[in-house]
């Protein structure tokens, strides 16, 4: 599809839905939905500096608001925009402990939601970028009847859509429904998400690994030796460049378009590492994988995992075919070490 000035974000689901045609009019209408909650979502991205500088109380503000932490925030905007469409029949926050029913007065859908708000959120302060994670199912309890736990608690490939928002230099959203991956640049001028990443492929192999070296005492044997390999092995004459964020959305939004690794492993403190399973990495696994990349816990593919608990941890190897492949020789060169 050529990427064209004015190719909007619902013009080009509802285009991508007339070739897809197990995909209904539904999808599209829900996806530009999270589109306007990710532009107010913006909004307040961009302003948070403000709140200090402007002298907010920090409980409430000069309008006797409350003002809201941006994960609360976010959280609460993701739910008022999207549990009225009757698309769907439950939700799941990172916000929230328990799964998040659809009002008894609004219309029951079809479909599941799940988001992490507001990812990065260390970064907030420092003006880096952060994000939103989402990703869509497809109800597998009966139709009419409040949405359940195992209706959110579904295999990774099952996933019908998954996407971030990153809040950066300028607000991007990506997604995909399974053919293709394609990014959005929010023009602020007239307020339209317009298509700047027509067809994303993550490259076969990069040049830059990303991961929390802070850690590196508790890695995996296999693990240390996979980063000493690429700190010593000069490809075309040179090392690999480190890169971190410590903004997942940032992280794998540079890996997708540029390749390489991104690595949230487990250690000797956290068996199953940091990063959710459910609205971490099943989505960017559905993402990366769309674009040809690999995602996997060091043994087995993230989008095969199967959930026992909503906000379960899983350690995450994810980007570039072939950089995911090579530390996966290492880990398991290495298992009998640990
Ligand atoms: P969240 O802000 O939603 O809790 O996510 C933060 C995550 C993720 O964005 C990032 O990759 C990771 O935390 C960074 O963790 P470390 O600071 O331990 O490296
Ligand atoms: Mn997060
Ligand atoms: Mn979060």
């Amino acid at each position: 599809m050529p990427a064209t000035r004015f190719m909007t974000l619902h013009r080009h689901i509802l285009e991508g839905e007339k070739m897809h045609p197990e995909a209904t009019g539904e999808l599209s209408a829900l996806l530009s939905q999270l589109g306007l909650a990710a532009k107010v979502i913006s909004l307040e991205v961009n302003k948070a500096g403000l709140v200090d500088i402007i002298g907010f109380t920090g409980d409430s503000n000069v309008h006797g608001e409350q003002v809201k932490k941006l994960d609360i925030f976010a959280h609460e905007i993701l739910i008022k925009a999207m549990d009225h469409g009757g698309h769907f029949c439950v939700m799941a926050s990172e916000e929230e402990e328990d799964i998040i029913h659809i009002p008894k007065k609004h219309k029951i859908g079809k479909y599941v939601l799940l988001f992490d708000p507001l990812d990065g959120s260390s970064n907030i302060d420092a003006n880096v970028s952060i994000g939103t994670i989402f990703t869509i199912y497809k109800r597998i309890t009966p139709d009419g009847e409040p949405g359940t736990l195992k209706d959110c608690l579904q295999e990774g490939y099952r996933q019908v859509a998954a996407g971030y928002v990153i809040y950066g230099s300028s607000t991007m959203l990506v997604y995909t429904a399974g053919h293709g991956v394609y990014g959005f640049t929010l023009d602020p001028a007239f307020g339209e998400f317009l298509l700047s990443h027509d067809n994303i492929k993550i490259p076969a192999n990069g040049r830059i690994y990303s991961l929390n070296e802070g850690n590196y005492l508790y890695w995996p044997q296999g693990l240390k030796n996979y980063i000493k390999h690429l700190q010593s092995n000069l490809y075309n004459g040179k090392p690999f460049q480190a890169r971190y964020i410590g903004s997942m959305v940032a992280d794998i939004h540079r890996t997708l378009l540029y390749g390489g690794i991104f690595i949230y492993p487990s250690d000797r403190r956290n068996e199953f590492g940091k990063l959710r399973l459910m609205y971490e990495c099943n989505p960017m696994a559905f993402i990366v994988e769309a674009a040809g990349g690999r995602a996997t816990n060091g043994n087995q593919r993230i989008l095969d995992l199967k959930p026992e608990s909503l906000h379960q941890r899983t350690p995450i190897y994810i980007g570039s075919p072939e950089d995911v492949l090579l530390v996966e020789k290492f880990l398991h060169e290495n298992k009998s070490a640990e």
